[in-house]
């Protein structure tokens, strides 16, 4: 018997990869440098639904690096039209010429000679070589410091040479690991591309479905939102919701407990919509009452790590439609009742100093 090491990130990254990963791209069938090099300018700043078609009527017009150097620079444009930022057309264009006079016509083996071409910095230049060759490189893109952020709770905003530091560290050192196999790098900066974009996603990640969750320091300590650490000096973004404070002839408040994830997380809190239509919807679902005489009060500012959420409270006279009773997360509370619950501070703010 042999023994088997606790599987590391690499090899839990390499396992959902083989499941839930991404295996049918253009690029991937066949998997030639050229393919793998055009395909990573494209999505430097385009999603692959986007990237895909003009991947394909790029390679059907250009097959090989040598028919890209020899092609005008307006064909070339031509092909990227629509994909925007023509920057990285023209850098592919010299980059293929360049090939040409120094390589023999082949895209170099070999990182530095990678990074020395136009378009091509430090991250793509790995990605080429892991994808092309299986060479053992480690990737950094956007997806990735997020993900490494998030995974070792770095705090710092990505972009700091100091963080970036940190991060290119931590990257090497799980692409170094035994239980990456030789020839599964490419694989690897497949998967770590595909988990950024598919679960770990800037906004609401899907931590439950993660290979990475049982390590995960962000999701361990509850700092999902707050990380990767914004830019700093960027104002944060401003958002709107309704709040529905409806009350009964009793004087009780209908409270919802908020979802065990995301922002006040299982506190309990008013009926929340996103708009004042949304609102009024949520009311007839719900309730009965005079609806049009719901009164606006003054709307509460709050302030999240990540965003500021500005709150307009309706306050309306409601009797249920039917009995709420036996929703868990649905009730009316009495005044004196809401002390012993958990209500986000600005809520109960609200309900305790417009008092009855
Ligand atoms: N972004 C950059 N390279 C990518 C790839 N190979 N797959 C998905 N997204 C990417
Ligand atoms: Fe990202 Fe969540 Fe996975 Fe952590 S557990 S790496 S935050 S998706």
């Amino acid at each position: 018997m042999t023994a088997r090491a606790t599987p590391d990130f690499a090899s839990r990254l390499l396992a959902w990869f083989d499941v839930s990963g991404r295996h049918d791209l253009p690029w991937q069938h066949p998997r030639t440098p050229y393919r793998v090099w055009l395909s990573e300018i494209m999505l430097q700043q385009t999603q692959v639904k986007t990237a895909a078609p003009y991947f394909q009527r790029f390679v059907d017009a250009l097959p090989t690096l040598r028919d890209l150097a020899a092609a005008p620079l307006d064909d070339v444009l031509a092909l990227w039209s629509g994909l925007g930022y023509y920057a990285r057309a023209r850098n592919l264009h010299a980059a293929a010429k360049r090939c040409v006079e120094l390589h023999g016509g082949e895209l170099p083996r070999d990182l530095d000679a990678l990074t020395a071409l136009p378009g091509v910095g430090r991250s793509t230049a790995a990605a080429i070589a892991s994808q092309a060759w299986n060479d053992r490189h480690a990737i950094l893109d956007g997806n990735v410091k997020r993900v490494m952020s998030r995974y070792h709770g770095i705090e710092g905003y990505p972009g700091l040479p100091a963080i970036e530091k940190k991060l290119w560290a931590l990257v090497d050192a799980h692409v170094a690991s035994p239980q990456l196999p030789d020839k599964r790098l490419a694989d690897y900066t497949q998967a770590q591309m595909d988990l950024g974009a598919t679960l770990c996603t800037r906004s609401d990640p899907a931590c439950v479905l993660c290979p990475l969750q049982d390590d995960c320091v962000a999701r361990r300590e509850g700092r999902i939102a707050e990380l990767p650490t914004p830019k700093p000096g960027k104002a944060p973004p401003q958002k709107h919701a309704h709040v529905l404070w409806a009350e009964d002839a009793q004087g009780r408040i209908l409270m919802l407990r908020r979802p065990p994830t995301g922002i006040w997380a299982s506190l309990w809190t008013l009926p929340q919509t996103e708009d004042a239509d949304a609102a009024r919807d949520w009311f007839q679902a719900h309730l009965t009452g005079d609806y049009a005489a719901a009164q606006s009060l003054p709307p509460i500012d709050h302030a999240f790590s990540h965003y500021k959420l500005r709150l307009q409270p309706l306050r309306v006279r409601a009797e249920p439609i039917a009995r709420i009773g036996d929703n868990d997360d649905l009730r009316w509370v009495a005044r004196d009742e809401l002390t012993s619950l958990g209500i986000p501070a600005p809520i109960r703010k609200l309900l305790t100093n417009e008092g009855a």
